[in-house]
């Protein structure tokens, strides 16, 4: 089956009225995108392994084939009502890679691989990238186990977990074809291009919590309210890294009890935070945190800040870049900046080299039903990474 028609079937499945996508990992929707990516592998005679956390590679090892494998790939969950692309667009162009360096008669001289690491969003269970962490070892399964879902469903209820993942043990390098989450690409007027590192982000719990009371009854200045000190944390957050060009974003927000007509008792909100480095990344953080503490002070509530995952700069590795970049006419594919997280990130912290490759997406939009890639466009990243496979399994 070649590009767009897989991309035809996979489109409809875990859509959802706004067009957006629900691929939440372990749920029916995403199962069903992980069942036909083996059905897919089963196809081209691609043998899947797949490690105790759900993570798969489905390998191409020709007779022979034999040193540090190469790794394409990418995931297959989506964030709640998010595009189509960002993960898919990885898995289905590694397909149709395979399929093209096959037409081509390139018998790879290494093992090819293609990975789909699970919970790659950190949408379900909270940790951005959990698959890749757990298949490098970089977050053990004694932390990972007990991370909940919205609904208090375990990670260790929906996996067999325990044994140290092997899967990408002999990986020599890692690809990872992406769909651009910005329009640097739309300005360059180029459909590809290669990324020279990733921004340093975090995610951070603040627990607002004040006293639960009735909204009629109770006096304006009696309250302590922390939907108030969370409203006033959200605006400095915003402030500050506008006036530091740094992100910061509250995105998801629990109140308790939640009631229209009650002072709330308790607000839970996630800040998700990115900068340039690591020492910006800490400061934009601590001042939020302690723009959060005055205001929890003023307002006779408290907050508690709790770091859950936090990905260091990455900067990919520089001769797989280059390699990655090159283009069949001589020229070279231009090297842009991500705020983004992916799992290449995580392998590369890892020790693993890593490169990734960016289609252009008209909209710039990301994590959201807008995301797009053209299909003139997504074909000519399929090639850009046949290209690349093929020089590195030579
Ligand atoms: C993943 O896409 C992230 O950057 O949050
Ligand atoms: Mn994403
Ligand atoms: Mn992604």
């Amino acid at each position: 089956m070649d590009f767009e028609s897989m991309w035809r079937e996979l489109a409809p499945v875990g859509r959802v009225r706004t067009g957006g996508y629900r691929r939440q990992p372990f749920t029916s929707a995403e199962r069903e995108t992980v069942a036909w990516f083996r059905q897919e592998c089963a196809a081209r005679d691609l043998t899947v392994e797949e490690d105790p956390y759900g993570n798969l590679v489905a390998w191409w090892r020709p007779e022979g084939a034999a040193g540090d494998a190469v790794l394409t790939g990418s995931h297959l969950d989506s964030v709640v009502e998010g595009g189509g692309y960002d993960g898919p667009l990885g898995v289905v162009s590694a397909l149709a890679a395979v399929d093209a360096l096959r037409e081509r008669g390139h018998v790879p001289a290494v093992p090819l691989g293609i990975g789909v690491f699970v919970e790659e969003e950190g949408s379900r269970f909270g940790i951005a990238c959990l698959g890749s962490r757990l298949a490098t070892g970089s977050m053990s399964w004694e932390s990972a186990r007990e991370l909940r879902d919205r609904d208090g469903v375990a990670f260790g209820d929906v996996v067999a977990g325990g044994a140290r993942s092997t899967l990408v043990e002999g990986v020599g390098s890692f690809v990872e074809l992406h769909v651009e989450q910005g329009r640097d690409l739309v300005h360059r007027e180029v459909p590809v291009g290669v990324a020279t590192m990733i921004w340093p982000h975090g995610r951070y719990r603040f627990d607002f919590r004040g006293e639960a009371n009735h909204a009629g009854t109770t006096r304006m200045g009696d309250r302590r309210d922390p939907m108030l000190t969370f409203a006033g944390t959200a605006l400095e957050a915003a402030r500050i890294a506008l006036e530091t060009g740094d992100r910061a974003t509250f995105g998801r927000l629990e109140v308790s009890p939640n009631g229209t007509n009650a002072v709330p008792e308790r607000v839970t909100a996630w800040l998700d935070a990115r900068a340039g480095s690591e020492e910006a990344l800490r400061s934009v953080v601590s001042q939020i945190g302690s723009s959060a503490s005055e205001q929890a002070t003023g307002h006779g509530t408290s907050v508690d800040v709790t770091a859950e995952s936090e990905s260091p700069e990455v900067r990919f590795e520089e001769a797989l870049t280059a390699e990655v970049s090159r283009r069949s006419d001589g020229g070279s594919w231009p090297a842009i900046a991500t705020m983004a997280g992916h799992d290449a990130g995580v392998l590369s912290a890892a020790g693993i080299p890593t490169a990734m490759l960016f289609v252009r997406n008209p909209t710039g939009i990301s994590h959201a039903p807008a995301e797009y890639a053209a299909p003139e466009d997504c074909l000519a990243g399929v090639e850009a990474l046949a290209d690349s496979l093929q020089r590195l399994t030579r």
